[in-house]
């Protein structure tokens, strides 16, 4: 039997991832320096031909191999939009490996943004910083800074275990506490010592249908959350995370380990949070970012490439490593 403090540990939500510019890039709604945007490029004939024929797009993934700074190709949308998280020039180093490097962008409201990019790229390290997560790895060191609606992430003197409370994690494999359904969803109240079943009984109904699980586990609350289906514990993570009313969701690819029927109910169940909770969500399927997601980031050697709506950045984005990577020409 896992000791409380390591399942603590292994849930974020209780303590625990030379384009053209079509417009003027406005200055960010946020208090974050305004990132530079790269300079027009010439006109490529064909993205994707320019990239394969070792063009300019080429030379910008062989640039950045060789450690070369780039910019950020940024669309102007995401800068309309209120944000919940504010990523801001954050960098981090595994000892001396630089993983992340100055990724500055937004995360708005009430939207799906998706993270996508080759393995490796540094998405699940991005993603666990916002939780940070990453203070658990000794070798971590970082600069910059993230916000969560405005408050410092990694200010001195940040209640870290309060910081968690206001988020909720999602991990790619489901993992469901050693418990009942039940307990397993009302677990954060737990932890805050709440005691009244009455309570106890909404949050978790309410949870278990936001959820989309309620119909199925209502006759079995009581069993142990492990003999739920792969899917069904995966909702459940969710339902564990959406009680604590979270101000964000992360969510790293929480469908991988799902089959097709699972993995739509977790699709559209990401539907049907949006709006009320803002969801940052890795994924390696650039047909369910393009399903689900508002925002796409695409990362690439731990830089953010290019960000924007994902109806662009799948149909028209401004880089050819981005049209590279969502056609499936490289990664
Ligand atoms: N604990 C760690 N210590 C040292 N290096 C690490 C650690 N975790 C990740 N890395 C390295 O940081 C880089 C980014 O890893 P990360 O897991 O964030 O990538 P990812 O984009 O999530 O990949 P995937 O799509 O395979 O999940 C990789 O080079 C990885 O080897
Ligand atoms: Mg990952």
């Amino acid at each position: 039997m896992p000791s409380l403090q390591s399942l603590v540990r292994a849930n974020s939500l209780m303590t625990e991832a030379g384009p053209m510019i079509p417009e003027p890039f406005p200055a960010p709604a946020s208090t974050a320096a305004p990132p530079k945007v790269p300079g027009p490029a010439p006109a490529a004939k064909s993205p994707a031909a320019s990239a394969a024929a070792g063009g300019r797009g080429a030379n910008r993934l062989q640039a950045i191999a060789r450690g070369e700074k780039v910019e950020p190709a940024l669309h102007r949308q995401v800068f309309g939009e209120k944000a919940v998280l504010e990523i801001d020039n954050f960098q981090l180093w595994y000892g001396q490996k630089k993983a992340l490097h100055e990724i500055t962008m937004p995360v708005p409201v009430g939207k799906v943004t998706a993270l996508i990019g080759p393995s490796g790229c540094g998405k699940t390290t991005l993603l666990r910083c916002v939780n940070r997560m990453n203070d658990l790895i000794d070798s971590v060191r970082i600069a910059g800074d993230m916000r969560l609606n405005g408050d410092s992430i990694y200010a001195p003197g940040v209640d870290v275990i309060e910081l968690r409370k206001r988020m909720g994690m999602v991990f790619q494999k489901p993992n469901p506490f050693p418990m009942s359904i039940f307990e397993n969803v009302v677990y954060s109240l737990r932890i805050d010592g709440i005691r009244d079943r009455n309570l106890l009984n909404e949050v978790c109904e309410r949870s278990l249908r936001g959820a989309a699980l309620w119909d199925e586990v209502k006759d079995r609350l009581h069993d142990s959350a492990l003999a739920l289906s792969g899917g069904q514990q995966q909702r459940l993570c969710i339902a564990r995370a959406i009680a604590a009313e979270p101000e964000v969701l992360l969510l790293d690819e929480p469908c991988s380990a799902l089959d097709p029927i699972a993995t739509g109910k977790v699709e559209d169940l990401i539907q049907e949070l949006k709006g009320e909770y803002s969801i940052l969500i890795v994924t390696h399927n650039m047909q369910q970012a393009s399903r689900i997601s508002d925002y796409t980031a695409f990362m690439y050697l731990g830089r953010l490439m290019e960000y924007g709506p994902t109806a662009k950045i799948f149909t028209n984005p401004l880089l050819p490593e981005t049209n590279d990577y969502v056609t499936g020409r490289f990664g």
